[in-house]
């Protein structure tokens, strides 16, 4: 039996108790406070959905188990700064500094982040941080489709409860992820592209520049493009 089938069969039901009750005198039946309530809501439109909160997100979340980076990880990463951000910064996954405290770029390459937005005249707390995954793979190794695959949509979720105006994907990885191509790095950055309405500005990773200490001229100019069209100058 369909569900309809079922209500249909129900209200058949009470249609022929109510009767029943009628024809033996009862003018009146006594409805407990709850079906008064219910009732008082029927033909009314629902109370529009409150948009999701980034804490409805990690509350989601939970302690995660949907892939196999949960069996090597201390904590989860959620990411973190201002829940309306102009501007949030996407990274690749956790690191090992990462993974101990529980935060977003806080290891080496974390302190170059946080010089680039000083450089933006922002600070941590005015932007949003995150990454593609939330939990650090072993070894530090690239994220895997199938780990990719059960984070993503977290990620389009704390993106879509943000809903800044910029983005700033930082490395291959989050930019290929994020704009659905696999051109590199060397290709996507410099220029805006979009996700979802929003400006995506790809840039160099901030691990590749302590390793390629010349290629911060690249990433200024990057920043550069973000800081003119976040109107930061
Ligand atoms: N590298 C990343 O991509 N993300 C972090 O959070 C730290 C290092």
């Amino acid at each position: 039996m369909t569900p309809r089938q079922r209500f249909v069969e129900l209200t058949a039901q009470a249609r022929a108790a109510l009767e029943t009750l009628a024809q033996n005198g009862y003018g009146q039946v006594e409805l407990g406070t709850e079906t008064r309530q219910c009732m008082a809501t029927w033909g009314r439109a629902p109370a529009p959905a409150r948009p999701e909160t980034l804490e409805d997100i990690r509350f989601e979340l939970g302690d995660c188990r949907r892939c196999k980076l949960s069996l090597g990880r201390k904590q989860i990463v959620f990411g973190e700064g201002a829940p309306d951000a102009r501007l949030v910064f996407v990274g690749e996954g956790p690191g090992g500094d990462e993974d101990r405290q529980g935060r977003p770029f806080v290891g080496a390459a974390g302190q170059l982040l946080t010089k680039i937005i000083d450089a933006m005249h922002l600070d941590r707390e005015r932007v949003y941080i995150c990454n593609i995954i939330k939990c650090r793979p072993p070894g530090n190794r690239n994220p895997e489709p199938d780990e990719i695959k059960a984070c993503l949509p977290f990620l389009h979720r704390q993106i879509a409860a943000i809903e800044p105006d910029f983005i700033c994907a930082l490395g291959s990885v989050a930019a290929r992820i994020l704009l659905g191509t696999d051109q590199p790095i060397s290709r996507l950055r410099g220029r805006f592209h979009r996700f979802e309405g929003i400006s995506v500005m790809p840039t160099f990773h901030p691990a590749f520049l302590l390793r390629n200490p010349d290629r911060k001229r690249e990433v200024w100019e990057d920043v550069k493009q973000l800081i003119h069209a976040m109107g930061l100058e």
